[in-house]
């Protein structure tokens, strides 16, 4: 027979906490509360995790099949440590996970999917405050956008850069070496033996990419933007304070619930401002611009290229990392990380903007210890640079707008004119990059078309296009590139991307031809085609957009409804906030 039950009933007559979990599923009284907490006591939960306190959901994007995740069901569990310890009733649960180095055609098609998963999980659960559990480029911005849109406490926890990679003695960067070791065996300079070898020793630890490029760059916009705990952003993936400090953001979610404070309290346009200046200084990545659009989109904040060109002029450059620099996520960490950088350019942030530790940015980092390392964090008084910010570039072949990354592009190519060579496909380019008859100098403009949100679709990071071979044995290592495409993270050159409006929407860019000429002036922040406005009416008359490939399922309703990069390639239906109520049962 069986024993008798030692189960402490759930006292039915407490009245509503305000609580959403516990007035709309666990302290519910008739059938559907049984049915609520009946089915979560089969994983062996104790009465009390039904008494009413804070229910903090775990948002996982694990998965081995994003090798740069693939440690956060361990994180998960210090998250959870943190939050039973404050009184929480933690709960995991997975979200899609966006794999860059695998997901084809681009793990950018998905952001907005992922975005749609966490707001849909967080909103139709019985959740207070939110954990999200984040690190490769997309899996940040993707689960912020959509835990903005339900506005329900919310705290990030990143996963942590992976340790420097080893090479032959010395240190190589995630991505910056494919890129640079490439173009080398392209050159003749690289073997293939030495190549292969190259491969296990950049990954040689969990984590997200160590350069400073979009993984790295978003989480320091998660703590920039003050959406997770000061000094989380630069912690190595497999440092123990990293799972030290995964424990405190779950005893503070915690507190967080309590205090509703929530991420449109956190997410104000001061916050957006920060997250700006705060780019310029590491010397982050251009995919930000567009993460930070969308993310204001969501929680309603005004936010254009121009804001962003304007807040990030004048900024000093301080970090030395690759792609732009030289060092790597593991010597930021130890030479301060985000905090140092922070209190160096405190004069030109808005000190006021309040973050999850529920304090002020200012006071944050007021008492943050100064740069260990003035390699690696520069002081103010010594950057590297001043203005090297993401620069955002108008006219006519920009009407809305196109961005380059100064710290990442040749002083002698920032004013350039030059003959356009135009593909319109990357496909098309791929086939001619090792043509030693293709007609291009170093002079020569390369222009890439319908590679835009729209067009390929999901703009995919081929914005900087190798050197053709040709000129790569003759020493060319940069040359001005233009398209509507993105450029990863750990990739530099003078690049112009994100083109607006995108060549397959009938933009601009899709008129250009080869031999035009092209005037790229990034001081004076403007992008010209050198072509009468008659001629370009008589080819906009002879334009027909491309078909796009995607007649069912997501793509469908992406290329349907994607808005263009200068608006954050959201999704339009999904930009604004929706909250957490629903109104119907389940049963
Ligand atoms: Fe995942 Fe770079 S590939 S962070
Ligand atoms: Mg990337």
């Amino acid at each position: 027979t069986e024993p008798p039950s030692r189960a402490i009933p759930v006292d039915r007559s407490a009245a509503h906490t305000g609580r959403r979990s516990f007035d709309h599923w666990f302290g519910e009284k008739d059938r559907n509360g049984f049915i609520h907490r009946s089915w979560m006591r089969a994983q062996g939960f104790s009465d009390e995790v039904f008494d009413g306190r804070p229910v903090i959901g775990i948002c996982n994007t694990w998965s081995e099949l994003t090798p740069c995740n693939a440690h956060l069901r361990r994180l998960a569990e210090s998250v959870k440590r943190g939050v039973w310890q404050a009184g929480g009733f933690p709960l995991e649960f997975p979200v899609m996970s966006l794999g860059e180095t695998m997901l084809r055609p681009t793990a950018m098609l998905f952001r907005n999917l992922l975005s749609m998963d966490v707001e849909e999980s967080l909103r139709g659960n019985p959740i207070d405050g939110a954990v999200l559990l984040t690190g490769c480029d997309k899996t940040t911005p993707g689960s912020i956008m959509g835990a903005a849109s339900v506005d329900l406490p919310t705290l990030v926890v990143t996963g942590g850069p992976m340790l420097n990679g080893k090479f032959r003695g010395c240190d190589i960067g995630s991505g910056t070496a494919v890129w640079r070791f490439t173009q080398d065996v392209n050159a003749g300079r690289m073997t293939q033996e030495d190549y292969a070898a190259a491969e296990s020793g950049m990954s040689r630890s969990n984590g997200h990419c160590m350069t400073m490029g979009t993984a790295s760059t978003m989480a320091c916009m998660a703590e920039a933007l003050g959406l997770q705990l000061t000094g989380s952003a630069a912690i190595p993936a497999v440092d123990s304070r990293r799972y030290a400090i995964a424990q405190q953001a779950g005893q503070r979610i915690v507190q967080m619930v309590e205090e509703d404070l929530k991420p449109s309290d956190i997410l104000t346009r001061d916050a957006f401002a920060n997250a700006v200046r705060a780019n310029a200084a590491i010397g982050g990545s251009t995919n930000a611009v567009i993460h930070l659009l969308a993310i204001a989109g969501r929680v309603g904040v005004k936010l254009t290229l121009d804001d962003m060109d304007e807040w990030a002029r004048g900024v000093p450059w301080l970090v030395d990392l690759q792609p732009s620099g030289k060092y790597l996520m593991e010597d930021f960490y130890y030479a301060g990380g985000l905090p140092a950088v922070l209190r160096e350019i405190l004069p030109l942030l808005k000190a006021d903007a309040i973050t999850v530790t529920g304090r002020t940015i200012g006071e944050n980092v007021a008492n943050a210890e100064r740069t260990v390392d003035t390699d690696v964090i520069r002081a103010v008084g010594n950057p590297l640079g001043s203005g090297a910010g993401t620069a955002v570039l108008k006219g006519n072949l920009a009407p809305d707008g196109a961005v380059v990354k100064q710290s990442a592009a040749s002083e002698r190519l920032l004013q350039h004119r030059g003959k356009a060579l135009v593909f319109s496909s990357i496909e098309e380019y791929d086939l001619a990059v090792d043509d030693m008859d293709l007609e291009v100098d170093e002079d020569t403009v390369l222009v890439l078309q319908n590679a835009g949100p729209r067009g390929y679709p999901g703009m995919p990071e081929v914005g900087n296009m190798t050197i053709p071979r040709k000129l790569a044995e003759q020493g060319v290592d940069d040359m001005v590139r233009i398209s509507d495409a993105r450029m990863s993270g750990t990739a530099y050159g003078t690049v112009v991307l994100h083109v607006a409006p995108e060549a397959a929407v009938g933009g601009p860019l899709a008129l250009v031809r080869t031999g035009d000429w092209i005037e790229l002036d990034v001081p004076g922040r403007t992008l010209h085609l050198d072509v009468s406005e008659e001629e370009l009416a008589k080819r906009r008359a002879d334009w027909q957009p491309a078909t796009v490939p995607s007649d069912r399922g997501w793509a469908k309703l992406y290329v349907n409804h994607v808005t263009q990069a200068n608006e954050g390639c959201d999704l339009d239906f999904l930009v604004g906030r929706s909250g957490s109520a629903v109104a119907r049962q389940s049963h």
